[in-house]
């Protein structure tokens, strides 16, 4: 099952592999989320209750009851930096065998780290062997020095223990966690747009994540502090209205792209609050709350990848991808495009059987990327789903047994 716990909502989605080895979504479960803030929870008690809602209508539309799910972390204490480890080939006629490399990935791995973090994702860039750049995998090959150049993701640890506590809490293990944007651009990036370069774009309620891939691997990665929340928040401001009206209209009627309002269509209401009759405005003067905030969204993350990563060979990348649900109001790729000079996609994640319709949006993309993510490791280790359904007899046992561990 994966398990992605955002900021707005949670959803689980339990997956199998089918006699065709092809993977068949069983579930899928999506519960409101009130226990976080900007990715990170902040209320243990209500991140659980989501967390359980979600599980049990995936179980129940799966008629399975699973164990053990991956998880998606996110947050703006997530950080990528870029590391290099070298070591000696030491084994039998300078032949390089996976000892070697696990060795270079521990010396890349050997970064100063504040205390309160931790490395959750070591990504292989490329491999370097007697300097020769550019080589994927350096295993039988016959050098003297292997090197690595690594993607380094780190998180708080404390936001992950708290993540991990609202889980188990929920009677579930975790069999591993996963950076949110990590597991999205895995369920919708192929190998090629990775290899010729693509920035995924993951904008959510709290957060908005960036990854710039170069070459097949990961060369940059971070997290906004901005997210759809934003956007309705705005509305709700300018408005004078409560922000669940605020997002009902976003949803409703909102555009991110003046020039794509249809003209004449129907009024907007705008319902009174405290005795204050109700209004009624176009969706042009709705589009012009949402513009700005997302056109300030876009260029943030535009300028940060070209001050951060240094990156500004803007036509040579292959393109741009959005996922997330803030990426899904009308106009996003279209603005998107006004703003980066490249091409501009929506994401798609593919390869799914089952309720293809349920996971086919961009705000299922993380969730589904877990679901590969644990499918595979079900494909190692044996899969971690039962055909009974136990949860409740063995909950308060299971809790313990996981929150004592
Ligand atoms: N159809 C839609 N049109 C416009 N916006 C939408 C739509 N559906 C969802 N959203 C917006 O998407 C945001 C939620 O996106 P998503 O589900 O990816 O976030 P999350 O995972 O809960 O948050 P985060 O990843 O930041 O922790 C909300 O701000 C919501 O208003
Ligand atoms: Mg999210």
């Amino acid at each position: 099952m994966g398990l992605d716990i955002g900021t707005t909502r949670v959803c689980a989605i339990i997956g199998e592999y089918n006699e065709n080895e092809e993977l068949e979504i069983l579930g899928v479960g999506v519960s409101p989320s009130n226990g976080l803030r900007k990715g990170v929870v902040i209320n243990i008690e209500a991140t659980q209750k989501s967390v359980l809602e979600a599980v049990e209508q995936a179980e129940q539309m799966a008629g399975r009851e699973v164990e053990t799910v991956v998880a998606s972390i996110a947050g703006p204490h997530i950080e990528g930096i870029n590391s290099r480890g070298v070591v000696a080939v030491n084994s039998k006629g300078r032949e390089i065998t996976q000892n070697d490399v696990d060795r270079v990935m521990e010396a890349a791995r050997a970064v100063v780290l504040p205390m309160d973090r931790e490395i959750i994702h070591l990504l292989p860039q490329e491999y370097l062997v007697d300097e020769q750049r550019g080589v994927k995998d350096p295993r039988d090959m016959i050098g003297v020095r292997l090197e690595a150049e690594v993607h380094l993701i780190t998180a708080s640890i404390t936001a992950a223990q708290n993540l991990i506590k609202c889980i188990n809490r929920a009677g579930l293990k975790v069999s591993e966690m996963m950076y949110e944007s990590l597991a999205a651009s895995r369920a919708s990036l192929t190998p090629e747009e990775k290899e010729i370069g693509t920035l995924f774009i993951n904008i959510g309620g709290g957060t908005t994540d960036i990854m710039l891939y170069l070459n097949g691997a990961p060369h940059y990665t971070s997290v906004l502090p901005l997210g759809g929340k934003e956007v309705s928040s705005d509305i709700a401001i300018i408005l004078k209205i409560p922000f669940e009206e605020a997002e009902k209209i976003k949803i409703r009627d909102g555009f991110c792209l003046a020039s794509m309002v249809e003209e004449g269509g129907e009024p907007v209401i705008i319902p009174g609050v405290g005795g204050r009759p109700p209004l009624s405005t176009d969706r042009n003067t709705i589009c012009s709350y949402i513009q700005p905030r997302m056109t300030e969204i876009f260029e943030m993350i535009k300028k940060r990848v070209e001050s951060e990563a240094g990156f500004t060979a803007w036509q040579s990348l292959g393109g741009v991808v959005l996922s997330g649900g803030g990426a899904m109001l009308p106009g996003t790729v279209e603005l998107a495009q006004s703003i980066f000079p490249t091409a501009v996609r929506m994401a798609e994640p593919f390869g799914v059987n089952g309720l293809s319709r349920e996971v086919c949006r961009p705000d299922r993309s993380t969730a589904y990327g877990l679901v590969l993510q644990g499918a595979q490791q079900a494909l190692l280790q044996g899969p971690v789903i039962r055909d009974t359904r136990s949860r409740k007899g063995g909950g308060l046992k299971q809790w313990l047994r996981n929150f004592f561990e």
